[in-house]
């Protein structure tokens, strides 16, 4: 069975998409079978950072018991395949608890990973996500109010048994006033498993709709997404030298 790790966050617009857009893009390349759902069911977006924003069958339909998960996997071009959600508002009426339980043990059983994008906050429509996961990945930026609801995410997560497997720092400057990553490792008693700076390339592939480590191979913001998905399947991380740093390698 495949691993299901909710990306997760507490604090809302930190970053959860593009992780989960890049580490699936990442993770297929490095030969793994990933399936990225779209579980943000009231402000999806994942489809739009991949460029697939009309389908026919949804996460929706999969939740309301009208259609099954075979019917709405959807190939992407970049190697793996994706649950998405309506972009529509669209309530699921019925108790989901089950229906996204039984939905990720199925899809585990299809894939070596299974991503979920979970919504900003933690109400009911990320817990349910939260509690059917064996493990959550934590994106933070690296400031006191994200790192704080990181940790009620993380005690949330435990008290359903899912294991934090790691928080991932997103958007680092550099700023005197951000927290180190060592102050998030002993606020949230979790490794910091991956430093992703502030990095222009990656407004610019959201705006091309292509996550930006197939967009801007050679973008700092890549090299580090790419070492996330190293690290998450005990892969020795190479970063790519661009020709630049190569050259002057050379000349020195
Ligand atoms: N490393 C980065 N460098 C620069 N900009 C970034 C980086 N990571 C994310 N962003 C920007 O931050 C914004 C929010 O990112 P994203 O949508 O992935 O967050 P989110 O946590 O999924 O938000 P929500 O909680 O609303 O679902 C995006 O517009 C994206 O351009
Ligand atoms: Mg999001």
């Amino acid at each position: 069975m495949g691993r299901i790790i909710a990306v997760a966050s507490g604090k809302g617009g930190v970053g959860k998409t593009t992780l989960v857009s890049n580490l699936s893009a990442a993770l297929a390349r490095y030969g793994q079978n990933v399936i990225a759902v779209d579980g943000n069911l009231t402000t999806s977006n994942l489809g739009l950072h991949l460029g697939v924003s009309l389908y026919p069958v949804t996460i929706h339909d999969i939740l309301e018991g009208v259609a099954d998960v075979n019917d709405a996997l959807l190939y992407h071009e970049h190697g793996f395949r994706i649950i998405p959600a309506d972009i529509s508002i669209r309530e699921v009426k019925r108790s989901r608890n089950k229906a996204v339980e039984s939905m990720l043990y199925k899809l585990s059983g299809i894939a070596d990973f299974v991503l979920i994008d979970t919504a900003a906050g933690l109400g009911k429509e990320t817990v349910q996500f939260l509690r059917a996961a064996d493990e959550v990945l934590t994106v933070t930026n690296p400031n006191l109010p994200a790192v704080t609801d990181a940790l009620k995410l993380n005690t949330l997560a435990t008290k359903h048994e899912t294991t934090p497997i790691g928080v991932v720092l997103n958007r680092i400057m550099n700023h005197p006033s951000e927290m180190a990553s060592e102050e998030v490792e002993d606020f949230l008693g979790i490794p910091v498993i991956g430093k992703v700076p502030e990095d222009k390339a990656v407004h610019k592939s959201i705006a091309a709709k292509t996550p930006v480590v197939v967009h801007s191979p050679k973008s700092l913001a890549a090299q580090h997404f790419r070492a996330i998905a190293a690290q998450l399947i005990g892969e020795e991380y190479t970063p790519r030298r661009s020709l630049t740093h190569t050259l002057f390698g050379w000349l020195k």
